[in-house]
């Protein structure tokens, strides 16, 4: 279960006002008691207008950001709490990432892309070959293990992000804009992938998009509004 309480982050006014120097300098609260949560095998759609803060919440969910106040409980672990090292093995074992530029390294081939997460968590080698196999076969790529990132078009480098997310049988999945550079078929394919790995596992995610198609791919979708907090989302 992820459980966000209460949530608020402030930011420094952009910086032509800091240069004021006034006393109580001016701030924006991005997030002003942001609450919601996920239940294991749900799938949550996260919109709401550019710079209102949905890329800042996952960053704050993520660890990667610390809120000025409130919880994020990922099971039974408040990640508000962690310092950074400890935040980051948590990232490694129970987080899964698609950002919307694929971020695949080049240099390495397809199937050692896909690895990148059982590496980093010291995975053993038996078990990690038969995994990566499994998970280029769930995203269609079975044929392509040895094949180099430039040789793949761009839906494909994101279904070997979204391989990459899972591998390692992450509890929460981070999407932020996983379509945004992906024409509608792909988009399709990559949400339908991103909706069956979530919920074949027990997995949570959090899918931020702009488009009300993939919010209604999601089981719910809520709305990060102005005011900085959250609103369901109706998508039909
Ligand atoms: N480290 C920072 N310092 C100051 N301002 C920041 C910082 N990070 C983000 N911001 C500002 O916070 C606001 C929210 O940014 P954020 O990236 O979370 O928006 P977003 O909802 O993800 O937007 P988009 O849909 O364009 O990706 C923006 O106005 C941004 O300029
Ligand atoms: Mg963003």
């Amino acid at each position: 279960m992820l459980s966000v309480d209460n949530l608020c982050k402030t930011l420094p006014a952009p910086n032509g006002m800091r240069t004021m120097k006034e006393p109580g300098l001016p701030t924006r609260q991005l997030l002003a008691g942001v609450n919601f949560s996920i239940a294991p095998g749900e799938l949550v759609a996260l919109v709401g207008e550019s710079g209102s803060g949905k890329t800042t919440l996952l960053n704050l969910i993520a660890g990667l950001e610390r809120p000025d106040s409130g919880s994020i409980r990922l099971d039974d672990i408040e990640i508000t709490g962690l310092d950074d090292d400890a935040a980051a093995i948590l990232r490694r074992h129970r987080f899964g990432f698609v950002f919307q530029a694929f971020h695949i390294l080049p240099h390495l081939t397809v199937s050692q892309n896909v690895a990148l997460p059982l590496w980093l968590i010291r995975h053993g080698e038996a078990d990690s070959a038969k995994r990566i196999r499994e998970s280029l076969a769930s995203v269609g790529l079975a044929d392509r293990a040895d094949s180099w990132p430039r040789e793949l078009s761009g839906g494909e480098l994101q279904r070997i992000a979204v391989a990459r997310a899972m591998i390692h049988r992450p509890r929460l999945l981070l999407a932020d804009e996983p379509t945004g550079n992906l024409d509608s078929d792909n988009a399709d394919r990559i949400l339908a992938l991103l909706a069956t790995s979530v919920r074949s596992v027990g997995a949570m995610g959090l899918l931020v998009t702009h488009s009300r198609s993939a919010a209604a791919l999601a089981d719910r979708a809520l709305m990060l509004g102005r005011d900085g907090t959250l609103a369901p989302f109706p998508t039909r």
